[in-house]
Order: structure tokens, then C-alpha cells, then sequence
């Protein structure tokens, strides 16, 4: 299938990150958010990362014009008529997603393929809420999505495995690597992510070391660009507490039980850098 028209449901940080992605690569992007002042907020974002490009020498002018011009913004679902695709990224809660799918389900043309972002949340229960479980499937990006080279292509018992091939190779398309996976909590990344920046905070809450010394035992020691707690306010406490939550129901493994610190900040809404103070940013 020709994805042309692509849409976006959801602007935050990953979101935008998406549809400017998608209109790197020439494609039409339909970006879609409940009201104006949201729209203007995932807006805000793509000419932010574009500018950075732009003042990096990365872009021309004109490049960055050409982008933002293949985005169109509406607040209507029903405007989603034409997609080819549409990308889920809206917050990570089954009730909300499940219903944006079968509104979806019933907007779209019936080969339009319905793709989630989500990083915690099953796919198959996503795919269950509409009449077209072989054309749902997970599009999993990471933060920052422009930067990131991965995608997990997320299939389900239910979805046309002639999809994988299909959307591994628009992934292609966009400059990123496809690695297929199952519907499991945490895909492959996170699984394996998010054991290791829980274990950063229970040492730090054990007096192990201090905050600064254990991100650069991990930055200068493994060669990660990032520390488990500059990461961790990247990702977001939220969504960090949120998934290893997900993971501990699914494995039922203590070692994926979130650590009491990361607990304390996300109800104290320190949710590092979309709150402006996570483990870093008291300094
Ligand atoms: N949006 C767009 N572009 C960005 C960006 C953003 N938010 N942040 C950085 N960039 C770009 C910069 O413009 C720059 O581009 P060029 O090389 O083309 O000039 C490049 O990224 C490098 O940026 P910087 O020089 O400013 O900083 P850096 O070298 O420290 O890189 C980083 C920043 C890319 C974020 C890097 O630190 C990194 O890769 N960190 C690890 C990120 C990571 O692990 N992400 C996965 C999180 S897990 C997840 O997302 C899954 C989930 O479900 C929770």
C-alpha cells in the first residue's frame, strides 16, 4: 500500500515528533488535537525542532517552509476521511484509546491502517474496539522521535501479518530501522530499559551514590549519551512509572516493581523536563 496521506492523532512531544517525522520523508501529514490551544502547542513543537535544524545547518530555509507546509492541523476527527494511515500518540489510557479507535474505525476508509504509539498499553486490546483487527497494528517511536533511528513494529494474533512487511518498509521510508515484535508489555526496548532506570533509582534512594555520579558512571563508563536520570526526565516520570507498572502486572517480577522515589516525584508532578523539574532541574 502507498502511504501518501498520513495523519496524526495526538500532538505532546511525541506526537509532534511523529508528523514531523512523516513530513521529512514528503509525506502529507493530517495532524489532529482536541482543541486550538493544543494544536498550537504540537505546532509550537515541530517549528522548534525544525529552527534547531535550521540554525544547525541541518535544513534550509526553504526545507523547514516545505515541512511545515505539509502538516495540516484540524481539531476534526471526521477530517481523517482520506488517511492512509493514522498514528495514534494520545495519552496512555486503554478507555480513551479504545474509543478514538472505533471513532476511527468508522471515519477511515476501510483499508486505512490504524496504528498506536503506545509503549505500554496492549495492542490487542486497542485492535478489539474496532471492526479491522488485521489492519491494527503498534508504530512504537522513541524520544526524541526525529533523532531516535528505531521502530517497533507491534503485531497482534489478530493483525494481517502481510502488514509487518508493509509498515517495516514505510519505517524505511522515514529513515528509521523496523524491528518487529509481539504484544507484550514493553515490546523490546522498555523491557529491557526500564528494569535498569528503575534500578538507578533504588540505588540512589539506597545512598549508593549521588544522582550526578551515577549518570556519569553510565554515560562515561557504557558509552550512553544519556545517565538513567537525564533519561528518565526525557522520557517523562509519568510515563516511566506508567510502563514499569505494566510491566510488574504482566511478569508479576519484583525487579519491575517501580521504585518508591519515582513514586514520591510523580505524584509530587515532578515528571522531569514537560514539568521543567524531574531528578534534574532543582539545580
Ligand atoms: N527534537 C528534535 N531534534 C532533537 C531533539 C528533539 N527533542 N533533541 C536533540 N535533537 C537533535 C539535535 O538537533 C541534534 O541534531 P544534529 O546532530 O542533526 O545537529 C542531535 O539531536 C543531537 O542533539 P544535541 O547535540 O543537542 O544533544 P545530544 O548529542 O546530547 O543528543 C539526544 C540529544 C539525541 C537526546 C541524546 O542525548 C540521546 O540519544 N539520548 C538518549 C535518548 C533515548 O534513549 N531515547 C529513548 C527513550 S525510551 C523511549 O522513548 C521509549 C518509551 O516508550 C518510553
Amino acid at each position: 500500500m502507498a502511504f501518501e496521506m498520513v495523519a496524526v492523532v495526538g500532538l505532546g512531544t511525541m506526537g509532534a515528533g511523529i508528523a514531523e517525522v512523516f513530513a521529512r520523508a514528503g509525506l502529507r501529514v493530517i495532524g489532529v488535537e482536541a482543541d486550538a490551544d493544543a494544536l498550537a502547542t504540537g505546532r509550537g513543537h515541530v517549528e522548534r525542532s525544525t529552527q534547531r535544524a535550521v540554525d544547525r545547518g541541518r535544513l534550509s530555509g526553504g526545507e523547514r517552509d516545505a515541512i511545515l507546509g505539509r502538516i495540516t492541523l484540524t481539531t476534526s476527527r471526521e477530517d481523517l476521511r482520506e488517511a492512509d494511515l493514522v498514528v495514534e500518540a494520545i495519552p496512555e489510557v486503554l478507555d480513551y484509546k479504545r474509543s478514538l479507535f472505533a471513532d476511527l474505525d468508522r471515519i477511515c476508509k476501510p483499508e486505512t491502517v490504524l496504528a498506536t504509539n503506545t509503549s505500554s498499553l496492549p495492542v490487542t486490546a486497542i485492535a478489539a474496539a474496532t471492526g479491522r483487527q488485521g489492519r491494527v497494528i503498534g508504530m512504537h517511536f522513541f524520544n526524541p522521535a526525529p533523532v531516535m533511528g528505531l521502530v517497533e513494529v507491534v503485531s497482534t494474533v489478530l493483525t494481517d501479518p502481510a502488514l509487518v512487511p508493509e509498515i517495516s518498509e514505510l519505517a524505511r521510508r522515514l529513515g528509521k530501522t523496523p524491528v518487529a515484535v509481539g504484544d507484550r508489555a514493553g515490546f523490546v526496548v522498555n523491557r529491557l530499559l526500564l528494569p535498569y532506570l528503575n534500578q538507578a533509582a533504588v540505588l540512589l534512594e539506597q545512598g549508593l551514590a549521588r544522582r550526578d555520579d551515577i549518570d556519569a558512571a553510565m554515560r562515561l563508563g557504557v558509552g550512553l549519551p544519556m545517565g538513567p536520570f537525564a533519561l528518565l526526565d526525557l522520557i517523562g516520570l509519568d510515563t516511566a512509572y506508567e510502563v514499569m507498572g505494566v510491566l510488574f502486572d504482566e511478569t508479576r517480577d519484583r525487579r519491575h516493581a517501580p521504585a518508591p522515589l519515582l513514586r514520591e516525584l510523580v505524584s509530587a508532578r515532578l515528571l522531569g523536563r514537560k514539568s521543567g523539574r524531574g531528578f534534574h532541574g532543582d539545580e
